[in-house]
């Protein structure tokens, strides 16, 4: 199938992006390079084997989008265009409602204007909020937290009407969990510029000497070991997640929405111990307070994606701290 990637050469989409071209798809890459770089899209060659077209633009440039979907005779569009930092949404919510809402909005038009209704969007599971039960399956409600929060739901919530107005549409919101690791060739990975804000970016570099010492963020949390607890997937599997999304759309119209997480919490402590061993490098660390806005726990209930996708995640937390500790050294030094 030809498909449209928006956000393209992004660290979840590049990774899609192989699996895909892999198993016999064409894909089709489209970015502003506003979070990214061109360099991942000869990488992506190199892994594939594959020339993989890519367009540099903006996803609110309508007609650019849709003359891409007539001329790479598009078939599906995964939808990973956007900004993700939850502080920056807070500073500037406008930046994010313009790129995430009115970048969907855009997409859709395009879509529109082309007869094209396959649909698989990046959502996340922000859009819970404070979890009135756990591990959160699709029907908790949902109340994000904060501005980037809103642009996921918003659009999940405007992709339901589209859907409802008409039964031609197909679409799967995947509700990401805590998206880690990297290729096994250690070419593409997941490079934040500037000081990381996650933790397994953050550890890695500590553990590489780009950064002393990480701060652990709250040890006195209603959790196993007192830290925050996460379900991070390896982002092969939410990848691979993406094409069994494709084939789910295939035959089934109407709008999905889908946990993708493994339904294993795992907690600050475990991470840190797994990469030290995945290294052999120690990680110093110390004990500071908890950064605000943040949840003790929060995990996914798997079932509907297993149910609907027949897909579930298989990499282990050990083999997540292996594939950034080899994406770090053979790519980051
Ligand atoms: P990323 O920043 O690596 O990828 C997003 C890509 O979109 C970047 O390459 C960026 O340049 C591009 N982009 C942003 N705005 C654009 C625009 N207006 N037009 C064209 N391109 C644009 O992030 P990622 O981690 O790969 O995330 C991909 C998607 O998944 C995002 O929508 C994100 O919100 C969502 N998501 C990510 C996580 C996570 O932890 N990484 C969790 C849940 C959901
Ligand atoms: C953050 C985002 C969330 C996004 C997710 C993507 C916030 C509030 N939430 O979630 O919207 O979907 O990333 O993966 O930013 N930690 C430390 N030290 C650090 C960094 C993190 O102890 O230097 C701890 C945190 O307190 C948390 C855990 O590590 O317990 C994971 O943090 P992080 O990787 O930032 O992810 P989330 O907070 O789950």
């Amino acid at each position: 199938m030809n498909i449209l990637l928006t956000g393209g050469a992004g660290y979840i989409a590049s990774h899609t992006a192989v699996v895909l071209a892999q198993a016999g798809h064409q894909v089709t890459l489209f970015d502003n390079l506003s979070n990214s770089q061109k360099s991942v899209i000869a990488n992506l060659e190199a892994i594939t084997a594959k020339t993989i077209p890519f367009i540099e633009g903006d996803v609110r440039d309508t007609q650019l989008l849709s003359q891409v979907i007539t001329e790479h005779h598009i078939e599906a569009v995964i939808h990973f265009a956007g900004l993700k930092s939850v502080a920056q949404s807070v500073e500037d919510p406008i930046l994010y409602y313009a790129n995430n809402v009115q970048g969907t909005i855009s997409l859709l038009e395009a879509m529109q204007a082309n007869g094209l209704n396959k649909l698989v969007f990046s959502s996340s599971a922000t859009v819970y909020g404070d979890p009135e039960y756990l591990p959160y399956d699709e029907h908790h409600p949902l109340k994000p937290m904060n501005p980037y929060g809103q642009t996921k739901l918003q659009v999940e919530e405007m992709l339901h009407d589209v859907s409802r107005s008409n039964a031609d549409w197909r679409v799967a919101c995947l509700r990401y969990f805590n998206p880690v690791g990297a290729h096994p060739s250690g070419l593409i990975g997941e490079n934040p510029s500037g000081i990381p804000n996650n933790l397994m970016p953050y550890v890695a570099r500590v553990a590489s000497g780009h950064l002393p010492e990480l701060s652990i963020f709250g040890n006195d949390y209603d959790t196993k070991d007192g830290t925050g607890e996460r379900d991070y997937i390896h982002v092969m599997d939410l990848a691979e997640g993406h094409m069994a999304a494709i084939d789910f759309l295939e035959k089934h119209s109407g709008w999905h929405a889908i946990n993708l997480g493994t339904g294993q919490p795992h907690s600050v402590m475990e991470l840190v111990t797994g990469f030290e061993k995945a290294s052999g490098k120690a990680i110093p660390r110390k004990i500071v307070g908890r950064r605000p806005g943040d949840l003790p726990v929060y995990f996914a209930t798997v079932d509907q994606a297993q149910k609907l996708l027949g897909w579930s995640a298989k990499r282990s937390l050990d083999e997540m701290c292996e594939s950034v500790w080899n994406f770090q050294t053979k790519s980051m030094s």
